[in-house]
């Protein structure tokens, strides 16, 4: 049979690294698809000094290969919303199948893009936009479709993650681990979208999409950063037997579903708080199968390429399938979505690490209490730490039971209006993922 030809649409990190990983593997890959895969033209304006493309045509110009009537499966590996949306619309348009990485793209426009490519009977797959080369979309949009998923919690951000962990382990400053990052090819154009939260909102947009059978809404998730964590927070959490952790969550409940990014306290003991360095994890819970784990790479030219070339392989297996019996985009069949609202932040309920600059008086600890009490927040622990009294004010450290975030939205509106209470009231959620 003759090899499937692929156009490669970006040689950076995950181009150069796809080139390599068909290269190197091209006979398992070749035992694996049923035929084999050929790189028949690259288009990029830089070479890539990790990739010797030898005697493969190159092209500056992206539109080449969308419009190269010899390629049957293009892979978008030039990131970004706007030309590669164009880029990936166009080749849809001309009947070719598309393979991307592009997590941004997905979350935001994938409905429209999902909507063109089963119009024209072809596959969009995205395997590597989500934790690089675990393959954690295929685990819940296959592996799981018996279940129902009940909520998921992932590391989802690499370079958050390394920032975090070089941090705690090594007391690095947060600006010299970024560097590393960016020369180690992990984090993004823009780092902000990884230090912020927004590449992992990304990601958790097309997960929750998977998981919950609704349409994707990168809109509607909430989005907290790492940059204003201390290293005061980091310690206290260790003390009580917490991990501070970059985290999405998104979980299901009868008036809607959480869809959340932001630091999170997970207790130390549990595997995903271990999950270290570029290091991604996502925990899966489902009615019937219990809490799952997917654990690996999460970016990385190589690990992300694995990723890519898998669905090279699918592809390639499902060209002569009917486009009505393939896999769905996003897992459930496109007229069963569900319109099951995402909930606001203030609607989703989760436990609360606070700390609380306090005077040290007599009576303070009565104040707080009694402004929790007040608003049904039950208290599971709290710490008070005397030995760090300076200039009078102390360190009040709680954690509270799970509660709907409007209450502590409330009582820490009330905590910082006592005379007694310095400084804003720093709130870190916390979930047992248990
Ligand atoms: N910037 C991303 C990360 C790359 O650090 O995880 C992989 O999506």
């Amino acid at each position: 049979m003759k090899p499937v030809k692929v156009g490669i649409c970006g040689l950076g990190t995950v181009g150069g690294g796809t080139f390599n990983v068909l290269k190197r593997n091209a006979e398992e890959i070749a035992r694996r698809a049923g035929r084999g895969i050929e790189v028949a033209q690259i288009a990029t304006r830089h070479p890539n000094a990790k990739c010797d493309t030898g005697a493969t045509p190159i092209t500056a110009d992206i539109f080449d290969v969308v419009n190269n009537p010899e390629i049957d499966i293009v892979v978008e590996l030039i990131g970004g919303y706007t030309l590669a949306k164009e880029l990936v619309l166009k080749a849809i348009e001309n009947g070719k199948h598309v393979v991307t990485a592009n997590k941004a793209l997905i979350a935001v426009h994938g409905n429209e893009i999902f909507a063109k490519a089963c119009e024209k009977g072809v596959i969009v797959a995205f395997e590597a936009s989500v934790a690089g080369g675990i393959p954690v979309i295929k685990a819940i949009r296959e592996g799981l479709a018996g279940n129902r998923i009940n909520w998921l919690a992932g590391i989802i951000n690499g370079t958050g993650n390394f920032i975090l962990t070089e941090m705690r382990e090594k007391g690095r400053t947060f600006e010299d681990v970024l560097k590393e990052a960016q020369e180690l090819g992990y984090a993004e154009a823009d780092p902000t979208f990884d230090v912020e939260g927004i590449d992992a909102a990304h990601k958790l947009t097309i997960l929750a999409s998977i998981a919950f059978g609704i349409p994707l809404q990168f809109d509607k998730a909430y989005t907290e950063g790492i940059a204003r964590l201390t290293t005061a927070d980091v310690n206290y959490a260790e003390a009580l037997g917490y991990r501070i952790k970059h985290l999405g969550v998104a979980r299901r409940t009868d008036a809607g579903i959480e869809l959340r990014v932001h630091p999170t306290l997970i207790p130390a003991d549990r595997l995903i708080a271990n999950v270290n360095g570029v290091m991604n994890a996502v925990m899966v819970n489902g009615d019937a199968v219990g809490s799952t784990l997917y654990y690996g790479a999460g970016a990385g030219m190589e690990p992300t390429a694995s990723a890519v070339v898998a669905d090279l392989v699918d592809v390639t297996r499902a060209l002569t399938t009917d486009p009505n019996n393939r896999v769905p985009h996003l897992a459930f069949q496109p007229d069963s979505l569900s319109d099951h609202p995402i909930l606001p932040i203030s609607a989703c309920e989760s436990a609360y690490y606070l700390r609380i600059q306090a005077k040290d008086h007599p009576g303070v600890l009565a104040q707080v209490a009694t402004i929790l009490s007040e608003r049904g927040i039950n208290i599971e622990s709290i710490m008070q730490k005397e030995a760090e009294v300076q200039d009078g004010l102390v360190p009040v450290i709680l954690v509270t039971h799970r509660v709907v975030e409007q209450r502590i939205d409330d009582a820490i509106a009330a905590l910082e209006k006592l005379d007694d209470v310095v400084d804003k009231v720093v709130r870190i959620r916390v979930e047992q993922l248990n």
